[in-house]
């Protein structure tokens, strides 16, 4: 990965890099703007006619191609009537729009395409490169490798940070939260309560939260670990190290033992055990391990859980509401959400005991892998925060450029008989965009334009390297979402969808231009 990506993305080698079009949307080009709309009647009759000479030849396709060209040769220096703001029948508003070419004449009266007009048009040429001018944090070790955009961690005393832990910061610099403490613990870990304390980024485990730090990664857990003989007669194990909890644990460890599920305690809490013992090693001996977090809140799911999964064992889970996220099949764990589940999953752990097939199916996913949607969550862990975090501030950095220059841009070609649609796209962990171009604002035709793209470039997803030999999968690239630019990762894994194309259709409407995110499994 490291290397790839650096040759890849670390370049600004994409769409929206290194230009010079910027110049060309200044008030010259806005006067002959003007100027070519008084000859516009002239020059739509004149392709008219030639449209309805070239009818009666050719077939269409070829009619739309000569037709473009010819278009082009009229409009190449016209500045591009970009707003395709022509009343009129369709043919005219196509014509109008076609003018392609500002300022490089000679590319235009060679029959540009229509992609190749908007890779030019769309370009924005940002005052900052990272490669050369990294995103500085302040703070804290850099403990990555490479990262899809310049980035540095540490202190410097003669550069401007653009971010730094704790409040309050300089101006210009964005105040960083980060902690993987429970918000139940620490109140001021909440994202609400952050923000108003002043931070700009928050980082905890909450998915909702700017920059997500989780327990979970394929580097710190060998989640495909094998299954190993469930040797112990206790039914479960615990490693709880004290009973204190801001939830209920203490009370169903208790109703569990009173239910007849013998425990072995290795924590400070019920010890019946001796606790000096691998934790992990231990655990792959028992059929179940209980998985009790300290505060039952969302997202909030720490090593206990993580740990049960390497270990092959069923974790029984009192903590995150939403765990069934985290879990790597339906089946693969037991959720006790209140004190009154207690009895129903002591009686699914005794009879699970019993049935060893049934057990068995709650391990599946360990012999035949976990689900997509596992695999995109730990995934997200591949790219370490801290690089994940410069992403976020690069991204902010750019879109704050591109507020400020204001600039406008066609996004859509109208030549031809279809218009083209310039979409950028990234995957999740990298930082630099790709152009797409769809003549239809079909879901269908953005997976299919997303999947070629990114095969032509010869795409390695970010996870490759770290993910386990036996889910690597082949060198196939299956989309598994596609979300605009900046949303949260909880909304990018379970809440948002592009359901019916409408609901792409009117996403690029109201933005042009659109910048999406990719999530492969
Ligand atoms: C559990 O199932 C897998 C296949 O799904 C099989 O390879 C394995 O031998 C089974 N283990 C037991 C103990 O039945």
């Amino acid at each position: 990965m490291d290397k790839f990506l650096s040759q890849r993305f670390g370049r600004g080698a994409s769409g929206l890099g290194n230009s010079e079009s910027l110049q060309s949307s200044g008030p010259v080009s806005a006067n002959s703007r003007r100027k070519w709309s008084n000859l516009l009647p002239v020059l739509v009759f004149v392709v008219v006619l030639a449209e309805i000479l070239l009818l009666g030849r050719l077939d269409m396709g070829k009619k739309a191609a000569l037709v473009d060209s010819w278009a082009d040769i009229l409009f190449h220096s016209g500045g591009g009537s970009r707003g395709g703001g022509l009343d009129g029948d369709g043919l005219v508003r196509k014509v109008g729009v076609s003018g392609g070419g500002s300022g490089s004449s000679s590319k235009g009266a060679e029959g540009e395409s229509c992609e190749e007009w908007l890779e030019r048009e769309d370009k924005l040429v940002y005052s900052r490169d990272f490669d050369k001018d990294p995103i500085i944090v302040s703070g804290g070790d850099q403990e990555w490798k490479t990262c899809a955009v310049g980035c540095k961690f540490g202190f410097f005393s003669n550069k401007k940070a653009d971010a730094a832990f704790g409040v309050p910061q300089p101006a210009g610099t964005a105040s960083v939260l980060r902690s993987m403490e429970s918000a139940q613990y620490y109140i001021e870990n909440s994202i609400a309560q952050a923000r108003r304390r002043g931070y700009d980024v928050v980082m905890t485990t909450s998915l909702s939260s700017d920059v997500p730090v989780g327990y979970f990664s394929w580097a710190e857990y060998d989640i495909m670990a094998p299954v190993q003989p469930k040797t112990e007669r206790a039914l479960a194990a615990a490693f709880i190290s004290n009973c204190g909890a801001r939830n209920f644990r203490l009370q169903a460890l208790e109703a569990l033992e009173k239910s007849n599920v013998r425990i072995d305690s290795y924590g400070g809490c019920h010890r019946n055990r001796d606790g000096r013992v691998d934790k992990v090693e231990t655990l792959k001996h028992y059929k179940f391990s209980l998985a009790f977090e300290n505060s039952n809140e969302e997202d909030y799911v720490t090593e206990k859980f993580f740990q049960s999964l390497v270990a092959g064992t069923i974790p029984i889970v009192i903590g995150a509401p939403n765990i069934l996220d985290f879990a790597p099949s339906p089946k693969s764990i037991l959720h006790i959400k209140e004190l009154k589940d207690v009895p129903e999953v002591s009686t699914t752990m005794k009879y699970l005991a019993e049935h060893p097939d049934a057990y068995n199916q709650s391990l599946r996913w360990k012999y035949e892998g976990p689900s997509d949607s596992f695999k995109a969550l730990v995934d997200m862990a591949a790219v370490h925060s801290s690089c994940r975090l410069c992403i976020h501030l690069a991204t902010k950095a750019r879109e704050k450029e591109e507020k400020e220059k204001g600039q406008s841009r066609p996004c859509k070609c109208t030549r031809g008989t279809k218009p083209v649609y310039h979409l950028f796209v990234r995957e999740r962990g990298r930082f630099e965009l790709e152009s797409i171009f769809l003549r239809e604002l079909t879901l269908k035709a953005l997976k299919s334009a997303v999947k070629a793209k990114f095969a032509s470039l010869n795409h390695l997803p970010v996870w490759k390297q770290e993910r386990p030999e036996s889910i690597k999968g082949g060198n196939e690239l299956k989309i598994y979402r596609i979300y605009p630019v900046g949303l949260t990762q909880r909304q990018a894994l379970y809440t948002f969808r592009f359901n019916k194309d409408s609901d792409f259709q009117s996403h690029v409407e109201s933005n042009p231009c659109a910048k999406l995110e990719v999530i492969f499994v």
